[in-house]
């Protein structure tokens, strides 16, 4: 019996140890297969699904790549994009956790060829420590601003301006008048610089180049769009960095103090950023500050040319505003608090137009939500226009349809990202939204407009209209 024993306890000890093994090995691996990894396609190898996923299409859509993988695989799929493996997500839920959960699960990633131009100060590239400085600051520029008695003034003198040197023209290039005056507005508010002046004329111009090179192919050889760009950055730094210096020595010290207390002077006075990253962060307002305010512009003018009776309201909103005002008086922060349906317009055209399609994020670490995995070091893109674009979150979505946001509370709307969400939440949604609604106040009490030629907004996947927006444009007497 004893005999018998020892083998049995022998035997019982190495299935104990097999089956802890078993357990230790495998059991983590039969947990995981509860969260799988999304399904979907690696597409080519290296070049992955990045041409299909990046082929143009209408911004009022989703475009064929992104219908077609939902309807094969779901709103959440995995790819290779831009080198990488990727998790693609069009669905609502995952979007807010990824935008939420920012520095902890998941961290802003670009790809490495926007960083050799945006530069490795620029705050898409940054993260940590050195993101929340830059973050502060940003919140500080838009206080600052804000409520800098001139804030609406300097913004609505550049808009009669701008219409002024519309005078006797039948038509414009809309795009190009939104970009000049975006572009006014926002080197006025950051740099404290008036659109007469040669330093906002040559900024300009290399701003130009810079947007070229920004969404070209990133070779650096002479010559290129994307070796043009990096110069033309090299430029626009030492440009502001004179402009920097100029106010400082204005600004002196004591008695002689010429401070305006402008967003400049708030930058000049920073302590824990380098003059290098001060430079950097301008850039970044000015990039941030222009392209994309000037798209909203023409998305809102492209809607409402094709939408008489949203026109005819916002048109009666604005002239009930001028009706208790004098002619030349300028519009005070109580006027714009009345531009209730001209903020559901703004809405509107930033939930069908998508400037931004979607952001780019990678996972810290391995990430379960809900049946998926994502694993760690995996690219991970929310596509923001996928819900704006869904219908079933907003009835008619194909439907340019203002009246939809009467009573919606936007501070709490998970549906509706134009502007990212989390700690990186665009610090300009507002400027842009003032700045769009001064332009829009003037422009349908003195113009009427219709589109000059077929067009409409193409993502590439940056947002354009290819013909630039030409109108034909009446001044109202
Ligand atoms: C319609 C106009 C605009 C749209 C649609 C827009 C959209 C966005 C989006 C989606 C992001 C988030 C990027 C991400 O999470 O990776 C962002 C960030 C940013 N935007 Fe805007 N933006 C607009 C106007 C502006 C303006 C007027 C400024 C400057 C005054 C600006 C400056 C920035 C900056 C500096 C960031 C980086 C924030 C960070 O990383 O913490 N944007 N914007």
């Amino acid at each position: 019996m004893e005999g018998e024993l020892l083998p049995t306890l022998v035997i019982g000890l190495i299935v104990m140890l097999l089956l802890g093994l078993a357990f230790n090995h495998f059991l983590p691996l039969l947990l995981n297969q509860e969260k799988v990894i999304p399904r979907g396609s690696f597409g080519w190898p290296l070049a992955g699904e990045t041409l299909n996923f990046l082929s143009p299409h209408a911004s009022t859509s989703l475009g064929s790549f992104l219908e077609d993988h939902i309807s094969r695989y779901g709103k959440i799929f995995k790819t290779h994009l831009f080198c990488t493996p990727t998790i693609v997500s069009c669905d609502q839920e995952l979007n807010h956790f990824i935008l939420q959960n920012e520095e902890k699960l998941f961290q802003c990633s670009y790809p490495k060829p926007i960083h050799g131009i945006l530069g490795k100060s620029s705050m898409l590239v940054v993260v940590g420590e050195t993101h929340r400085r830059f973050r502060n600051l940003a919140l500080t520029m838009v206080s600052t601003t804000r409520s800098r008695p001139g804030y609406l003034n300097d913004i609505e003198t550049t808009v009669t301006r701008t219409f002024r040197s519309w005078k006797g023209k039948g038509r414009v290039n809309f795009c190009e008048e939104a970009r000049k005056f975006t572009f006014s507005v926002i080197v006025k508010q950051v740099l404290g610089l008036s659109q007469d002046e040669p330093d906002t004329a040559r900024i300009l111009e290399d701003f130009l180049t810079f947007m070229k090179g920004l969404i070209s192919f990133p070779l650096y050889v002479q010559g290129t769009p994307y070796a043009k760009a990096v110069k033309a950055r090299g430029r626009i730094s030492l440009t502001v960095k004179a402009v920097m210096e100029q106010r400082r020595r204005g600004n002196g010290v004591g008695c002689c103090s010429n401070k305006k207390g402008d967003f400049l002077d708030v930058l000049l006075s920073v302590s824990n950023l380098t003059e290098e990253e001060k430079v950097s962060f301008v850039l970044d307002l000015l990039l941030g500050g222009y392209e994309t305010t000037s798209i909203l512009m023409s998305m809102a003018v492209y809607f409402l040319a094709q939408s008489p009776l949203a026109l005819e309201k916002i048109k009666s909103e604005h002239q009930n505003i001028r009706a208790n005002m004098q002619k030349d008086d300028y519009l005070n922060l109580e006027d714009y608090k009345k531009m209730e349906f001209t903020q559901h317009v703004i809405s509107e055209a930033l939930r069908c137009g998508n400037i931004v399609k979607f952001v780019h994020r990678k996972a810290l670490r391995d990430v379960r939500f809900k049946e998926h995995l994502i694993p760690s070091g995996w690219k991970v893109l929310p596509v923001l226009s996928a819900v704006h674009l869904n219908s079933s979150l907003h009835g008619g979505a194909l439907q340019f349809n203002p009246w939809r946001w009467e009573g919606q509370n936007q501070a709490t709307c998970k549906k509706f990202t134009p502007f990212g969400g989390g700690t990186r939440l665009c610090p300009g949604s507002e400027l842009a939204k003032v700045e769009t609604a001064i332009f829009l106040h003037h422009l349908v009490l003195n113009f009427r407009w219709r589109m000059d030629c077929e067009d409409l907004p193409m993502a590439y996947p940056y947002v354009e209209f290819p013909r630039g927006l030409p109108l034909q444009i009446d001044q109202i007497s």
